[in-house]
């Protein structure tokens, strides 16, 4: 289990059950997507690669998924929280069954996976690609049920269309295109405007909101698109939306890290929050007492709730988790391996001289006894757990969990359900932890 007491403040980083309340600490880049249930699960992917799951308020540790080998776009999760879905810039989609951690089924398509959404009504999720395609697959086994083209517009946002079991896509040219899978039929229902539309939510009342890119949130009702009214309040291109469950108020976010929440009554801005340095990736509502959740650059995911003073962002970027992650990553030929690591770098670095940051440093883990790095503040889980660090004993810390294979340690819980993805982290940790193989540089 996470250790409740103790917060552990290593190098700036934050490792505590205080991620349970106003921050989500634990990506190693910047978070480019959230999604909620309604049963009050947090998902969040990230550009570090994988995809973690927060149970806000429940005090227990997030997991974490490694299941592309790029960077995370997109995430959806089902209604009753128990599938998710990441696609991201490697073409990837996987759906993943949340209560085992095994991966349900996976695709590859021709070009990167911007966005996506998912209907358990019509038992369909649909996937938006960088080459201009919307992809429309079965939720239970990814059995492709229709492709569209889009031209040359890229797809931005999706929004099912429960009644009709059709798909409005927005895209970055500014046209609104809808896709009715079971015909077959696509149609342009907004020309490209210039004004790329960069999210989109249905209103009450069936109005569509749409983010766009010269800082208004036009509302246009559905469905002839009527325009019936703008909401400006944003000097910045919009990048993200949200409604509140109660269809109360939404809230829009700029690239400039600006978020605005609006009345939806009257139409007016009601407050702003400025949480995050830098653009604000996404934005979602979660929770009953409509808790607002905000992803950025600086790798965490920001709080904010009605009574509760706004989020602010970390002092400084520099001692950033995002910042050092980057560096990292770029010291490295980006091979598999190499991008998977980059699920591990805001916790662990692997040279003789880079120290501890959260976790210890890997630097010399093969054949090293666990919980041995002197002055590391390991768990007694670890520390007593007889484990040497050899290929199979990491091979099964990742197919198992530490939570299964080392019951108490503090490493958060997280799984690489593919046994290929395991191996390339594997063979990568070999190439840049062994000291021999560093100066001979022969072993590959
Ligand atoms: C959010 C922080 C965090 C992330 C991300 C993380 N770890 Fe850890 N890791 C830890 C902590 C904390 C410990 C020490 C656990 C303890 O003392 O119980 C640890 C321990 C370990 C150990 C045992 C080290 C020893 O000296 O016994 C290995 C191996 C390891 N991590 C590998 C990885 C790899 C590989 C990844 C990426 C796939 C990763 N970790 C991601 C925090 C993290």
């Amino acid at each position: 289990m996470w250790k409740t007491s103790g917060a552990l403040l290593v190098s700036g980083f934050l490792l505590s059950a205080a991620a349970a309340s106003e921050e989500l600490v634990g990506h190693g880049g910047a978070v480019r997507s959230l999604a909620a249930s309604r049963t009050g699960l947090l998902l969040s992917g990230s550009f570090d690669t994988s995809i973690m799951l927060w149970r806000p308020g429940e005090r227990k540790a997030p997991a974490r998924f490694t299941l592309l080998e790029g960077p995370v776009n997109a995430v959806a999760i089902s209604t009753d929280g128990r599938r998710a879905a990441a696609g991201g810039d490697d073409g990837r989609l996987v759906v993943l069954d949340l209560e085992s951690g095994q991966i349900l089924w996976r695709r590859e398509f021709e070009a990167k996976v911007l966005t996506l959404a998912l209907s358990e009504r019509a038992g369909l999720i649909a996937a938006g690609t960088a080459d201009g395609a919307l992809h429309v697959l079965t939720l239970e086994d990814g059995a492709p049920r229709a492709t569209a083209s889009l031209g040359t517009a890229r797809p931005t946002a999706l929004l099912f269309d429960e009644q009709k079991g059709a798909i409005w896509v927005a895209t970055h040219t500014g046209a609104l295109v809808h896709v009715e899978p079971a015909r077959g039929a696509v149609s342009e229902r907004l020309p490209a405007s210039g004004f790329a539309i960069a999210d989109m939510v249905q209103l009450p009342d069936g109005i569509l909101a749409l983010g766009c890119i010269d800082g208004t949130v036009r509302l246009r009702r559905l469905p002839d698109l009527e325009p019936v009214g703008e909401l400006a309040g944003h000097e910045a291109p919009i990048t993200a939306l949200a409604l509140e469950p109660d269809g109360r108020r939404l809230a829009s976010g700029d690239i400039k890290g600006r978020i605005v929440l609006w009345s939806l009554a009257e139409r007016r801005p009601e407050r702003v929050l400025e949480p995050h340095r830098g653009p604000v990736w996404d934005l979602v509502f979660s929770g009953p007492e409509s808790t607002l959740w905000s992803a950025g650059n600086d790798a965490i995911v920001r709080r904010w709730r009605e009574g509760e003073p706004p989020p602010r962002p970390a002092a400084a970027e520099e001692p950033g988790a995002s910042a050092r992650a980057r560096d990292d990553a770029a010291t490295e030929a980006p091979d598999r391996g190499a991008r998977l690591f980059r699920a591990c770098v805001a916790c662990h670095t692997v040279t003789a001289d880079s120290g501890n940051r959260a976790g210890p440093t890997l630097f010399g883990i093969f054949g090293r006894r666990a919980g041995s790095v002197p002055g590391y503040p390991y768990s007694e889980a670890l520390a007593k757990s007889g484990i040497v660090w050899t290929e199979e004993t990491i091979e099964q810390l990742f197919a198992l969990g530490p939570d299964v294979l080392t019951p108490g340690s503090k490493m958060p819980l997280q799984r690489m359900p593919d046994a290929q993805d395991r191996a390339a982290l594997i063979a990568y940790l070999k190439r840049v932890t062994t000291p021999a193989a560093r100066s001979s540089e022969n072993g590959g």
